[in-house]
């Protein structure tokens, strides 16, 4: 199972301090790049979190500095609908948000898999999903209420399967999340495109029924990315998994 790592393989590598170029670089700072490789989308279609990595990236997603980067997201699209959008408040104003590790956190569930170092089992991942009991990230919670009292028109956008839109509703409500005016869920058909195609395919339906797509907020780059786009995009962290 031997990743190497510098001059260690697996383990060891836990041991043995590594270099890089004839930089002397701590296991910290190896998953701390890691990690923050990923942020820069430098680092893509990963499909575990590395083995040494895993006690870092859950230590991270459970840290204060997770949540500080995430309210600072926040606040950074306050300052963008304050300063840059030009609101008609005709209910064309759009905003989109992803659901998973967005609106609600899959960090309990993660947890169960190494926070993302074994691989992913869909099933079990829907069954929890299933229970409804995912909490929601307080920073979004946020910001979502203060986009919706700005007269802005909030719009899930999630790569969830239909099958799960009832306990999707539940979670949502549960945990405080009201007043959205769509909830896109993936359909048979999406399934057979990536979920970077299905999700620009919504924002091109929305357009052309009128919406003005202000921001998204989604902590993968397959919600952001893709034409068309919206005016501007924001990426909250997410190190435990990749989606395409
Ligand atoms: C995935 O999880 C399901 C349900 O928990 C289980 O029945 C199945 O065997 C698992 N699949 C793999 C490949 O581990």
């Amino acid at each position: 199972m031997g990743k190497t790592v510098g001059s260690c393989l697996g383990f060891l590598c836990l041991l043995i301090p590594r270099t890089r170029n004839g930089l002397k670089i701590s296991l910290k700072n190896y998953c701390e790049s890691w990690r923050m490789n990923v942020e820069l989308h430098n680092i893509r279609d990963f499909e575990v979190v590395p083995e040494e990595c895993t006690d870092h990236i859950g230590r991270y997603v459970r840290s204060i500095q997770y949540q500080v980067d995430s309210e600072r997201t926040a606040e950074e699209c306050l300052v963008y609908v304050s300063t840059s959008c030009n609101l008609k408040k005709d209910t064309k104003d759009a905003w989109i948000f992803d659901i998973d590790d967005t609106l609600l956190s899959t960090v309990p569930f993660y947890k169960t898999i190494l926070y993302g170092g074994k691989k992913l089992n869909e099933t079990s991942l829907e069954e929890w999903m299933n229970k409804a009991n995912a909490p929601a990230l307080d920073h979004s919670l946020r910001l979502f209420n203060d986009l919706k009292s700005r007269g802005i028109q909030i719009i899930l956008v999630s790569a969830r399967r239909e099958h799960l839109r009832s306990a999707t509703i539940d979670n949502l409500v549960k945990v405080g999340y009201h007043g959205w005016t769509g909830l896109i869920l993936r359909g048979e058909a999406d399934e057979l495109v990536s979920v970077q195609k299905y999700k620009s395919d919504v924002r091109k339906q929305l357009m052309s029924e009128g919406y003005r797509i202000w921001g998204i907020v989604g902590d993968q780059y397959s919600s952001i990315e893709g034409l068309p786009s919206a005016r501007r995009a924001f990426k909250l962290p997410n190190p435990m998994y990749y989606v395409a």
